[in-house]
């Protein structure tokens, strides 16, 4: 007998996954650079959130002088485990290191979902959540957030019913770069429903819920390496997780998840963290000068935020105009169509520069 591995009736593939809706992924360098002529090192890539200032210096050396790299890593990355607990501030039992943030999500859904289950997402939201809910045979139930970008506490515990199993809050929240209060993520927690703070972006914020993961059975934080430690393109992030859980995910996962490119680079970064915290200052600085310098421009209009990029209203002219006038100037940002996201711009901080570089090539627009 024959399959149809097309989809569809008769075919072995799991009907969920026939129509799932594709994560929509950032292009890499050499495709940006093809799109607009511009050579790869000259483009200004602010559409993906990454550190302008790249990896610590310390991360170059110890890769390139690595002598092991024919040796299988430690699946329970060992050396991880002393520095982590150092900088997260809670005990090694509670965390587990991933192939970036990207992974906890997927094997937080793979411990909590039975197929139909569902997930709350407070949309607009970080896209990977549902798409892995719907690879792990889940249902998202998006609840909006108020017009403000706040989550609506309210109207996450009206959506609650039996076969919700897990709440994602990413705090700050990519794309609108607003926190969660304290408060109301424990008002999340209360709900008994497990819930996961993503916290991709904490170090651009300086609020985090790790310290409150060992007094709830039910509250899951996620961090990465990506974003304030440069190291998006290596794959690197940890959750802090309930005990129980840490230990069933070490089980789960699959062995090797952190490669030893990526385990060297976390380790190096930590014991550079005073560098990365500098630039993570850079970052947050550039973040007010970008901001005050498009509010005096006046055509777009920057939401505040305490990630490492700004959610814009666009006050003249139209984002999908202005996203691809800038694309031919080799500048990339993100550009949203959405409900709640109406004509709006995501633009990464970059360094000074690249401010001004967009600045100017915003000037077109502002004739209105
Ligand atoms: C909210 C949020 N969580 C997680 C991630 C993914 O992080 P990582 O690179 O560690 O997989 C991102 C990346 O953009 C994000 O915006």
């Amino acid at each position: 007998m024959t399959h149809d591995v097309e989809g569809g009736p008769g075919s072995p593939i799991r009907g969920h996954l026939t129509d799932i809706e594709p994560y929509e992924p950032i292009l890499p360098l050499d495709a940006l650079s093809e799109r607009c002529g511009v050579p790869v090192d000259r483009l200004i890539k602010l559409d993906g959130n990454e550190n302008p200032y790249g990896c610590s210096p310390r991360v170059r050396r110890a890769l390139a002088d690595y002598p092991f790299y024919h040796i299988y890593p430690d699946p329970q990355h060992r050396e991880l485990q002393e520095p982590l607990e150092r900088y997260v501030g809670v005990g090694r039992e509670h965390i587990v290191a991933g192939s970036g943030s990207d992974e906890l999500i997927d094997l937080v859904l793979r411990v909590f979902l039975e197929p139909g289950d569902k997930v709350i997402d407070c949309v607009p939201t970080f896209g990977m959540y549902p798409f892995s809910t719907t690879v792990c045979g889940g249902k998202t139930v998006p609840v909006p957030r108020n017009d403000s970008y706040d989550v609506d506490v309210a109207a996450v515990k009206a959506a609650i019913d039996r076969r919700t199993k897990v709440i994602f809050v990413a705090s700050p929240n990519n794309p609108t770069g607003n926190v969660t209060p304290k408060g109301d993520i424990l008002k999340l927690v209360e709900t008994g429903v497990v819930t996961v703070v993503d916290e991709a972006y904490y170090e651009f914020s300086g609020h985090t819920v790790a310290a409150l993961v060992p007094k709830h059975p039910n509250l899951i934080v996620l961090r990465s390496f990506s974003k304030w430690a440069g190291l998006g393109g290596l794959r690197a992030g940890y959750g802090v997780f309930p005990v129980n859980v840490a230990a069933l995910i070490r089980v789960i996962k699959i062995p090797y998840n952190v490669n030893i490119a990526a385990m060297i680079a976390v380790r190096e970064s930590l014991a550079d963290a005073d560098y990365l915290k500098s630039n993570v200052k850079a970052i947050i600085s550039e973040r007010k000068r970008l901001s005050d310098r498009l509010k005096e421009q006046g055509v777009l209009e920057p939401l505040p935020s305490e990630a490492n990029f700004i959610l814009c209203r666009v006050l003249k002219g139209d984002a999908r105009e202005i996203k691809h006038g800038l694309e031919k100037k080799g500048i990339f940002i993100r550009y949203f169509d959405r409900p709640l996201l109406r004509n709006m711009l995501r633009i990464s901080v970059g360094k000074p520069e690249h401010t001004d570089a967009l600045i100017e090539a915003l000037a077109p627009w502002q004739g209105g």
